[in-house]
């Protein structure tokens, strides 16, 4: 590790900045360190953002390696240029490339990765295809890479929404209240129109699978589990209504961390 630009990225200042440069690349590095020589590896972050600050800290951190990232949605090269200069003092790497790419569509014709990552993604992926995209993972990782898949906020968890900013003192609020209840709060909240309707668009599209159904969608494309682990809050209780139509593991799972090999 560059132990200067390991630095900046834990001594900057904004909280969001600091988080998506340490905690994706702590965890990732934690899980597959002894699989994968970070320092000199093909990485593919999929699904990496718009503003792809986490991609950048991998390719940062190990100039020997290559990092692409890929969204459905284009790079906004300007706003990563300026947070990675404002926030770290670093500039976007030369070893990173970001590729904009539709749903379903990602085609990789370079060498195969020795890694790939998804942070926060499959969530948001319309449940028909999941399987597909797990199988555009497999298809694109080296004989003996390995592939580690995260989601922090599965559905049924107490903020699963996605709308715990609106709903901050309300655990399962998304589970509790009708639809049009979340929806008129959420569109009262003092902010842009544009921006109320990207959160509620953003709510209505999850596909509410649970830790399991993204397991067995992973196997059926081919992916071989090596290790997994589910997180589970128990800050809260989930309330009695909602132990009778939902398990309790449902209701406490808020995040799966796996890694996987391809068959
Ligand atoms: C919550 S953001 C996470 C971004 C980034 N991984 C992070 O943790 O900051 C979810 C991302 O998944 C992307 N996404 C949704 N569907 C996708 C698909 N089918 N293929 C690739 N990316 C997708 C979205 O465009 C969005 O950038």
């Amino acid at each position: 590790v560059t132990d200067a630009v390991d630095a900046a990225f834990r001594n900057s200042a904004p909280q969001w900045f600091r988080a998506r440069t340490t905690h994706e690349y702590d965890v990732v590095r934690q899980r597959v360190g002894r699989d994968v020589a970070l320092e000199r590896a093909r990485i593919l972050d999929f699904g990496c953002g718009e503003l792809p600050v986490a991609a950048a800290s991998f390719a940062l951190r190990h100039p020997a390696s290559s990092v692409t990232g890929c969204d459905v949605l284009a790079l906004n090269a300007r706003v990563l240029e300026s947070s990675l200069r404002e926030h770290a003092g670093q500039p976007v790497p030369s070893n990173l490339q970001v590729l904009q790419a539709p749903p379903n569509g990602f085609r990789w014709t370079g060498e195969p990765f020795d890694l790939v990552y998804s942070w926060s993604v499959f969530e948001h992926i319309p449940s028909a295809d999941i399987r597909t995209n797990f199988a555009l993972i497999r298809d694109c990782l080296a004989p003996g890479g390995v592939f580690f898949f995260q989601i922090g906020g599965l559905y049924f968890h107490t903020s699963g929404s996605h709308l715990g900013s609106v709903f901050p003192d309300e655990p399962w609020h998304h589970l509790t209240r009708s639809l049009d209840e979340l929806e008129s709060v959420v569109m009262s909240q003092p902010m842009a129109q544009d921006a109320r309707l990207r959160l509620w668009r953003q709510f209505v599209e999850l596909n509410r699978l649970t830790a399991e159904d993204f397991l067995d969608a992973a196997a059926d494309a081919g992916l071989v589990l090596q290790s997994h682990e589910n997180l589970r809050d128990k800050a809260h209780a989930p309330p009695a209504r909602l132990l009778r139509s939902h398990t309790l593991d449902a209701l406490v799972t808020s995040e799966i961390r796996a890694v996987f090999r391809a068959a």
